[in-house]
């Protein structure tokens, strides 16, 4: 038997619908949102506007593309949290409504593990490249920096995460600073392919187990540029490429040493990464090196699948669907949660 699920994200800035079926992705429509570039962040009021505005048109484009009517569908699956409350209400009450009326289930899903599963979502229906159960997953964003274990499709445990920013909001916060545009991440990233990632030290945390802190990174950013400012007023546009390089091998360093000591303490050479700092093409080296030197599997999937997209939410979902792990019309988005 066939299944077929329509996804819906809406969980900050991207309003994404995506068709599903049997594991293999027909349509993945994302609909950025450009009104937050002037503010330098997302404003939470505007992001909902805008969900309201586009999930109509993008859900109809994802059915068109993947060649189905609404009447293909065997359930809808949406992200309910984390994320921004009104973000997240637009999806859900879409979702609700769009159940009631097809009389098919809804499934409810956890956007963080929807970014763990997008290692699972086929681009053809031969099989791909997926990761093997146990597997650590980095997940890194905007607003979330995870070590995770991975034991099934279902079956996900927090073993590290951030005590105070996520990896990209030190990459966006940094480059804030710095004058550079939003998000700061892919900036950051450009420019420290010209730099010299030995040319500034920046403070690492001093934490235990596997968690992981950027917070005094940012504090250590900003006094290093306000005490060579007052010496040179030009010091930022003079060394923009070096102070990018730094702060991202910094960032790097911070994220692949508790993943390097969560692997070696847990004994698994599965290795995963996730989210939109995924796309970083130091992170990406790191990974590289470490599946050369520890003899780690990585995985990392295409880049349309590691930032905020549907198609992860309606891989998720299809799997929930298999259970049979539906949840009711009372459901309620939540703004904050652990896995
Ligand atoms: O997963 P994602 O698309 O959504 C949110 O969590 O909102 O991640 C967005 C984050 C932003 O902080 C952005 O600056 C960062 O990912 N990012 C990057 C790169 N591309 C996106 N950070 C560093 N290097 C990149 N190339």
């Amino acid at each position: 038997m066939s299944v077929t699920i329509l996804g819906i994200e809406s969980s900050c800035d991207d309003t994404s619908a995506a068709v599903i079926r049997d594991g293999v992705v027909l349509s993945n429509i994302i609909a950025a949102q450009a009104v937050h570039e002037a503010y330098g962040g997302v404003v939470p009021e505007l992001a909902s506007r805008a969900h309201q505005q586009h999930i109509v048109p993008v859900v109809d484009r994802a059915l068109k593309e993947a060649g189905i009517g609404k009447g293909a569908l065997d359930a809808v699956a949406f992200t309910r949290g984390p994320g921004l409350m009104g973000s997240l209400l637009v999806g859900t009450s879409f979702a609700k409504g769009l159940s009631a009326a097809l009389g098919i289930p809804m499934i409810d899903v956890n956007h963080l593990q929807a970014h763990v599963l997008a290692h699972f979502i086929k681009q053809a229906p031969e099989a791909t490249r997926q990761p093997s159960f146990p597997f650590l997953c980095l997940l890194v964003s905007g607003g979330n920096s995870q070590i995770i274990r991975v034991d099934g499709y279902r079956d996900m445990t927090v073993v590290g995460q951030t005590i105070d920013d996520a990896a990209g909001e030190a990459f966006d916060k940094c480059a804030k600073v710095m004058g550079l545009g939003y998000p700061g991440g892919p900036l950051v990233n450009r420019l420290a392919n010209e730099g010299n990632p030995k040319a500034f030290t920046f403070s690492k945390p001093h934490i235990p187990g596997y968690n992981y802190s950027f917070s005094g990174l940012k504090t250590s950013f900003l006094y290093t540029l306000r005490d060579r400012l007052k010496e040179d007023p030009g010091f930022i546009e003079k060394n923009k490429a070096d102070l990018c390089a730094s702060l991202q091998a910094t960032v790097v360093d911070i994220l692949m040493d508790k993943l390097r000591k969560a692997a070696k303490e847990l004994k698994i050479k599965e290795v995963a990464l996730a989210g939109g700092v995924s796309a970083n093409t130091g992170l990406r080296e790191a990974f590289d090196e470490h599946a050369k030197r520890y003899g780690w599997n990585i995985h990392i999937p295409p880049f349309a699948f590691t930032t905020d997209n549907a198609a992860m939410v309606a891989i998720c979902g299809y799997y929930k669907y298999l259970d049979g792990a539906f949840c009711t019309m009372d459901a309620v988005p939540f703004s904050r949660a652990v896995i």
